[in-house]
């Protein structure tokens, strides 16, 4: 039996967007010292742009034709994702077919992103909430924003949100590309009578979208946005894989995902 693991980001050409990938590859090779960690860009788009750049990042399935290639009969990919959404279920999808393989290898494992579904929803709350400001007034708000999904995953948006609020009526989730959308928050922050947010995002790394959706000089940035509204907006970039709370969750759904593997 001959182990690895393939760390799955989505994937960025951003510098800072790399503060997050490098701390939990850091933290994956620290826990697994014996085992090769490759990492592998399940976003097609960015693998596009980085090779007219020339700077090659493999796809999940050429870092799993490199294993195979070396001898590799056990595999644990690690979904750097936050939701189970499209990248996800493509990668079970892609396990499932490496498995069934005559050729392939023995064990394709998955673990599962930082949300791993309903019954992880209260604990994540909890673990996101421990990494919200400090110093916040009670009027202040805390607002995460999410990339949201067209996939039927975004309803983990809106689960978190409404864990959060159980909590604390000042803390809300919202997603970039799907609902609850920044403008259903600025409604509810005028209701609420919020005069100052703090934004941060709810993204494995600080790339394109925190500095262009999230914090651009654009006027339809989240930050815009809120300004526009007459609400103060203090942004915290820093991406949840720089976390090291969040970065043991991943961390317990790779142990998880290699326990399985090694059982016959
Ligand atoms: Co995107």
């Amino acid at each position: 039996m001959k182990t690895a693991i393939v760390l799955a980001a989505f994937g960025s050409r951003r510098e800072n967007a790399m503060n997050s990938l490098e701390h939990i590859t850091k933290r994956v090779q620290e826990a697994y010292p014996d085992v090769p960690v490759r990492v592998a860009y399940t976003s097609k788009t960015i693998r596009g742009h980085m090779k007219k750049a020339g700077e090659e990042v493999d796809s999940v399935p050429m870092a799993l034709d490199n294993l195979l290639a070396e001898g590799v009969t056990h595999v644990a990919i690690q979904s750097l994702h936050l939701i189970p959404g499209t990248e996800f279920h493509e990668l079970l999808s892609l396990a499932n077919e490496q498995t069934l393989k005559d050729d392939g290898f023995n064990r394709v494992e998955v673990g599962f992103p930082l949300v791993a579904g309903e019954a992880g929803v209260e604990m994540i709350a909890d673990t996101i909430l421990s990494i919200t400001p400090e110093g916040k007034e009670t009027n202040d708000a805390v607002l995460f924003m999410g990339h949201g999904t067209k996939h039927d995953g975004n309803i983990y948006y809106e689960i978190l949100h409404r864990a959060f609020q159980k909590r604390d009526r000042t803390i809300h989730m919202g997603a970039m590309e799907a609902e609850p959308g920044i403008d259903t928050i600025i409604k509810r922050f005028q209701k609420d009578g919020v005069k100052k947010a703090y934004l941060l995002p709810f993204l494995f790394g600080t790339g394109w979208h925190a500095a262009r959706d999230m914090v651009g000089d654009d006027e339809t940035s989240w930050k815009s946005r809120l300004e526009q509204a007459g609400i103060e907006c203090e942004a915290i970039l820093k991406g949840a894989g720089e976390y090291d709370r969040l970065v043991d969750i991943w961390l317990k759904h790779l142990d998880d995902a290699m326990k399985r593997m090694a059982k016959c």
